[in-house]
């Protein structure tokens, strides 16, 4: 077993190396789990942005129930994901029930065991909750924290579990919220998966992987799943594109955009080119068609995605 980080350290470094976020600065749990919800698969920089617009539409769980679904899809517009959005929803819908149906009257519970049973909520946003916002004594884990670990432990593939029984190990029960931030900041700015800055790193001296940090852990190939499709692009006599709501089911669920899918009807109507689009597990060519409508949306008024935009955009909107 290897020798445990430092806590005094580690927190040290923290507090005088954090990055200024603007969720840092509340302690309202709602708020601190917008920031989880969209950091999980949302750059930092661009999280920020999204975060000031949420939580100033939706200041509560109940502003955020009282609204259309398609409004929070709208305000997602860009950020992909956008199951998020809509689980978030249905969070803040559930949130507000009253607790003889199985809500909790407006007020976000209060544990990490109690956030589990909600819309949308993994043991990663939890725990990341419950640490930051109540000061529940509880780990998480995400790839920062399994880097970090990885890399202490020289460990090549550490398992989910592994990395749970050491995040147990060494974390810090008295401050567990800022302590859970560390580690995660320590992966995100120093311990970063390409460049450390293993002469920047508060843990280097607990550090087994340190003078080869770059081996662990073994990267994960990520095979991504190429999707064709077609799309049409049809307009009216306006220039405003013809735009459907897709379904409830499938990546681009309850988002706006012109018709497309596997089998459309391009009979008739002008090639105009294809649109490549990279998501973490796919990579997306669209073949677009152009031809005319009866009556288009003005795309401002929808939620749309950067796909979409993408396809707009050689249509020469
Ligand atoms: N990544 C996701 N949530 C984070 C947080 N609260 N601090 C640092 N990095 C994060």
């Amino acid at each position: 077993m290897s020798e445990h980080l430092s806590p005094s350290a580690l927190l040290a470094w923290y507090a005088e190396s954090k990055r200024d976020l603007p969720w840092r600065h509340t302690d309202d749990a709602w708020k601190i789990l917008l920031s989880e919800i969209l950091l999980q698969q949302t750059q930092v920089s661009r999280g920020i942005h999204y975060w000031q617009k949420l939580v100033k539409r939706f200041p509560t769980p109940q502003s955020m129930a009282d609204a259309e679904v398609d409004e929070v899809l709208h305000l997602w517009q860009g950020a992909g994901y956008y199951s998020r959005a809509r689980r978030l929803h249905a969070l803040s819908v559930q949130v507000c029930l009253p607790t003889i149906e199985g809500g909790f009257n407006g007020n976000l519970p209060l544990t990490a065991p109690a956030l589990l049973t909600l819309p949308g909520i993994g043991p990663y946003t939890a725990a990341a909750v419950a640490s930051i916002a109540y000061g529940e004594p509880v780990a998480c884990v995400d790839g920062n924290i399994r880097r970090v670990m990885a890399r202490q432990s020289k460990r090549l593939d550490p398992s989910v579990k592994e990395v749970e029984t050491w995040a147990n190990a060494v974390l810090y029960h008295d401050d567990a919220g800022d302590w859970n931030q560390a580690l995660m900041e320590l992966g995100a700015t120093v311990c970063t998966p390409k460049r450390p800055l293993c002469g920047q790193c508060p843990v280097a001296s607990t550090c087994a992987g340190k003078s080869t940090p770059l081996l662990y852990p073994q990267p994960k190939k990520v095979k991504r799943k190429r999707l064709d499709l077609k799309c049409t692009l049809r307009f009216d006599t306006n220039g405003l594109p013809e735009l459907v709501q897709r379904g409830n089911d499938g990546l681009l669920a309850g988002m706006w955009g012109p018709p497309m899918g596997d089998g459309i009807d391009v009979t008739g109507l002008e090639y105009l080119g294809v649109v490549e689009h990279t998501l973490s597990h796919r990579d997306i060519f669209v073949e677009v068609w152009h031809g005319s409508c009866h009556r288009g949306t003005e795309p401002s008024t929808v939620a749309l995605s950067s796909l979409d935009r993408k396809i707009l955009a050689l249509g020469g909107i």
